[in-house]
């Protein structure tokens, strides 16, 4: 259903130092090829600033990307005018973090739900049909309507913004840290509630988190990102079983073990997240990596196959 190759964003910087040097671009996304099919929840995991955020809104074209394609139903998107987008802000819809700051507080409940159709010119009728619909889908009570955002919990309002964005009937859901501003109890709430609904209506979703127990919960398969690049991609429990990349080891390893006695070796790793603007040269991960040798400074590693499904950027994986 989407198919991404060689997707880039990079982010023009002004020179700190004088007004005529040209300072390089920030790379936040470099060269990101991914695949979503019908049905499917893809999950996206990396430390904070990796480019996950980036990467999402490009994948909705809230961003233009600089390089790379994006092919949604055969269509290619990724260079689609703003007024041609139309078609495509309906079928590949957002959820944000943060529920607070995507609904306005000057409207009722209704009027929220309400606004895509409006947008899209449904007729009143309709609009009521599809909104008592999207309520029995989700679990809002009718009674709601009338209220204000500010009037419900935290999950509640993400509840609001998921239900906001199936109005249309959308094909894919890129959801950007949906649950990391919630409380553990209601995490689990709304992640079962986007599972329900992918079961009922067979939408898919681009799950981003840093939270690697929360993406394994909801996950058909799992890329891990670091700055600006994918370094593994598998099924998920191929990932969580064997992590191949030493980045991904170390994510995987800071994961509390549910099983008391069972002890993981921590990685820790050196450093922090390297400067985007200006990556290390070979591979970007060589100078945090506890496995690296010298050619890794030298040669950038490919991202391949190296069992069915599973990809991983390091030279040192068979
Ligand atoms: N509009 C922008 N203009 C310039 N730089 C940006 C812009 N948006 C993001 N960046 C930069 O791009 C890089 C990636 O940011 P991004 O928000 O995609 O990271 P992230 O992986 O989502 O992080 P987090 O987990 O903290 O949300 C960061 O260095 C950030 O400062
Ligand atoms: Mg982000």
């Amino acid at each position: 259903m989407l198919k991404v190759h060689d997707l880039a964003v990079h982010f023009k910087q002004k020179s700190s130092f004088a007004l005529w040097q040209k300072s390089s671009p920030l790379r936040a996304v470099d060269g990101v090829s991914l695949e979503i099919h019908e049905n499917e929840t893809l999950g996206l995991v990396g430390e904070s600033g990796c480019g996950k955020s980036t990467l999402a809104r490009a994948i909705a074209r809230l961003l233009t990307p600089t390089r790379g394609t994006i092919h949604f139903e055969g269509k290619d998107i990724s260079t689609c005018p703003e007024h041609a987008l139309g078609e495509v802000r309906a079928q590949i819809q957002m959820v944000f973090q943060d529920p607070s700051s995507s609904l306005n507080p000057r409207m009722t409940i209704e009027q929220i739900i309400a606004e895509p159709m409006v947008i899209a010119r449904w007729n009143k009728k309709k609009i009521a049909a599809r909104t008592a619909e999207l309520l029995d889908l989700v679990g809002l009570n009718h009674t709601h309507l009338q209220r204000y955002p500010h009037e419900f919990s935290g999950g509640q309002k993400q509840r609001i913004v998921i239900t906001r964005a199936l109005a249309l009937h959308p094909k894919l859901v890129v959801c950007d840290e949906p649950v990391s501003a919630l409380d553990v109890s209601v995490q689990a709430q709304i992640i079962n509630l986007l599972k329900d609904i992918q079961e009922r209506l067979g939408v898919s979703y681009l799950f981003v988190a840093h939270d690697l127990g929360v993406v394994r919960q909801i996950s058909q398969r799992v890329m891990v990102m670091y700055l600006g690049e994918i370094v593994e991609s598998a099924l998920k429990s191929d990932l969580y079983a064997l992590p191949l990349h030493p980045y991904s080891q170390a994510l995987l390893s800071a994961i509390p073990r549910p099983k008391p006695g069972l002890v993981r070796q921590r990685i820790i790793l050196r450093g922090e997240l390297p400067s985007a603007s200006n990556p290390p040269s070979g591979c970007r991960f060589h100078q945090r990596c506890p496995s690296a040798r010298a050619e890794c400074a030298e040669q950038k590693p490919l991202l391949r196959e190296v069992a069915e499904g599973h990809h991983v950027a390091c030279h040192f994986v068979q």
